[in-house]
């Protein structure tokens, strides 16, 4: 099915052009890990050996007996191998001269701050290892976290892998729906959470909201509550603790656990085309050895620098790029707590000036917002500490690019584009900042040891146009599965073409080979670089007594990338007033989380429906995006389009 036949076509059409370039400065690659396309030329020659030869730049307590064992889609990697997280995160620097170095440089949202030493990481997380042990966490138990941007969430994190357990992180601004779902899915044993954390200068009410979850969570023991503040809540005797108490009697030292490299390190939950969230699986060396080598070549990693990623550990580029990546390479890390616009829309180059950062990694929205704002905001500071800049979780636009380039960059920095996935553990497609030359808006090329493809419906590869996103061959930090679910698994990743992962989405490579990611082709909506299924945004509205029916679709948004637009349909006697809508916006934030809030709602009395019964969502994105409407010989009603159409153009 996937044999390379050059084809120059196109599955999906490509229609921006863009032609501007941009080289390394001559500086930059001096300096840089990696100067030349060595790297490149290693891992073609041997892809396994490329990859063990990063494993091994790893601590392992035993030696791995066969790099790769390929099962479509069961991938072991370095089989027989036994090594811990915890440890390579923090005990081989302890050892090797880093101890004192800063780990973790913190600001909360109100400007408290915290900076913890390697050794510091170290004496925290073997305590807290020890206070969960105590509640009698063991190897491959789930533990769940819910906590805001707070140091101890890293704690207890590189805690769990130290002692084996396996965690599993909810976004801190997710509902207690969604907390419930997902620990339930897990069968957590504890939960670990806050009082409360910083938000806008709000408070977010963590164990309150935790507690509603609790209300359905049979799986959990204990619940461990930091404090962060003076937040009020209520207290579960036998169940609740504080971790301040249980740290006061814990031993220093827990021994790190060995764990097999295959031994599952996380679970972490996102979006995918049903309603249910998947949990990705993430077992231990071929995601550490991933990570590692990523972070280390992608951001060009150096004792000296000062890395910021702005993501929230709730999401995958927080564990990668912030947990696990540089923590391995003995990095020092900005954390924040709060929002970019907070007190003033100077915070982050506030922050970058204060600590002198020099690799910062960022979203595309969070750079379209920038944008908005104006480049005075940037201007006030002194962003020269800046080498190297990132961009993660959608496409980014030219525009937007060069705005990034110009104004944060002061055109001295290479910027890498960073493609990659939940699912993927690891940066999939991007530039190497000393080798790759640029071209606004592209990824670049796939990283040493990926073998990232484009492919046709019927599985040819595409070497010029646009088609499916895929990667043809394992890598170590690909998931294992989705928990619980393998059938899921295999389904949704590996049916389309045979032994062959389909990332879920589209893009063209251009005559030079670079490839352009066109965004997802399934029903997953890219908020501000977040997945959110319509599927899950659907059932929070159907779940209002009001509505009868609703089709849920992305359109573009200038700051988040996509929004979400709800085609409702309310049930017969019900008052679809104007309240109405805010009310289901409302609903979808405490079922999910705000992040899913519905951008627009048009209430229709039907929606374009096969003869099946199924909802044409593709005809209400043309609706959406006043286009020409596509194919209508499959609708039941073809009277219903000509309705909706007028409504949204009301
Ligand atoms: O559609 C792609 C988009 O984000 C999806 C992955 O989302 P998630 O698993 O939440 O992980 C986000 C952080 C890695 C991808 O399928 N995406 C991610 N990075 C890029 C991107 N689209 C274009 N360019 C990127 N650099």
């Amino acid at each position: 099915m996937t044999e390379t036949k050059v084809k120059k076509t196109t599955a999906i059409s490509a229609l921006l052009e863009e032609g501007r370039r941009f080289d390394p400065p001559i500086h930059f690659t001096q300096n840089a890990n990696i100067q030349d396309h060595s790297l490149y030329e290693e891992a073609a020659k041997d892809r396994e050996r490329f990859w063990a030869k990063m494993a091994g730049e790893l601590d392992w307590f035993e030696k791995w007996q066969t790099v790769l064992d390929w099962n479509p889609p069961h991938a072991t990697w370095f089989a027989g191998g036994k090594l811990n997280a915890s440890y390579n995160c923090l005990d081989r620097h302890i050892k090797n001269g880093l101890r004192n170095k800063a780990a973790i440089i913190w600001e909360g949202e109100p400007g408290d701050q915290r900076t913890l030493t390697y050794w510091d990481l170290y004496r925290e997380v073997n305590q807290f290892a020890n206070c969960l042990k105590k509640l009698g966490v063991k190897k491959g138990d789930r533990v769940a976290f819910y906590m805001p941007m707070i140091p101890e969430l890293a704690i207890g994190l590189l805690a769990c892998a130290r002692i084996g357990a396996v965690h599993t992180v909810v976004f801190g601004g997710f509902s207690p729906d969604a907390l419930r779902d997902r620990i339930q899915d897990a069968k957590a044993k504890v939960l670990v959470t806050a009082d409360g954390g910083y938000r806008r200068g709000n408070l977010m009410p963590l164990k309150h909201d935790a507690d509603l979850a609790l209300r359905e969570t049979p799986t959990i023991e204990h619940v461990i509550i930091v404090k962060r503040g003076d937040f009020p809540l209520h207290v579960k005797e036998g169940r609740d603790h504080w971790l301040h108490r249980l740290m006061q009697e814990a031993e220093s030292y827990c021994e790190p656990e060995p764990m097999d490299a295959e031994d599952m390190l996380f679970i972490l939950y996102t979006s995918g085309t049903t309603g249910k969230p998947k949990g990705i699986v993430h077992t231990t060396g071929g995601y550490l050895t991933g990570t590692y080598a990523t972070s280390k070549y992608v951001f060009d990693l150096k004792q000296e620098d000062v890395f910021w990623c702005t993501a929230d550990i709730g999401w995958i580029t927080g564990h990668s790029y912030f947990l696990y990546g540089p923590m391995l390479n003995g990095a020092t890390q900005i954390m924040y707590e709060g929002a970019p616009d907070w007190p003033d829309r100077d915070r982050f180059w506030e922050l970058i000036e204060k600590y002198g950062v020099s690799i910062f990694y960022t979203a595309p929205t969070a750079i379209r917002a920038f944008m908005k704002w104006g480049a005075e905001w940037p201007e006030r500071h002194d962003l020269r500490s800046l080498r190297l800049l990132g961009s993660v979780g959608e496409p980014i636009n030219p525009e937007a690019w060069m705005w990034y380039h110009q104004h944060i960059g002061r055109e001295a920095c290479p910027i890498v584009d960073t493609w990659w996935q939940t699912e993927t553990g690891s940066i999939m497609i991007t530039s190497l900042p000393g080798v790759t030359s640029l071209k606004p808006g592209s990824a670049t090329v796939p990283f040493p040891g990926i073998e990232a493809e484009i492919l046709s419906e019927e599985g040819e590869r595409i070497e010029e146009g646009g088609g499916y996103l895929v990667v043809k061959s394992p890598w170590p930090s690909m998931a294992r599965g989705i928990y619980g679910d393998p059938e899921r698994f295999q389904q949704q990743y590996w049916s389309k073409y045979k032994g062959v992962y389909f990332t879920g989405d589209g893009a063209k490579r251009d005559q030079d080979g670079y490839f352009w990611i066109l965004g997802r082709v399934d029903d997953v909506i890219n908020v501000s670089g977040h997945r959110i299924s319509t599927m899950e945004v659907e059932s929070a509205l159907v779940d209002h007594h009001t509505v009868a029916e609703a089709a849920v679709i992305g359109i573009h948004h200038d700051l988040k990338g996509q929004a979400i637009a709800a085609f409702v349909t309310i049930k017969e006697g019900s008052d679809g007033n104007g309240k109405l809508e805010a009310v289901l916006r409302d609903h979808v934030a405490q079922k999910i989380g705000s992040i899913a809030k519905p951008e627009k709602i048009i209430f229709s009395a039907d929606l374009p429906k096969t003869r099946s019964g199924k909802i044409m969502r593709r005809l209400l994105r043309d609706i959406a995006e006043g286009k020409a409407l596509g194919d209508t010989t499959t609708l039941a009603d073809p009277t219903v389009l000509e309705k909706l159409k007028r409504t949204y153009e009301e």
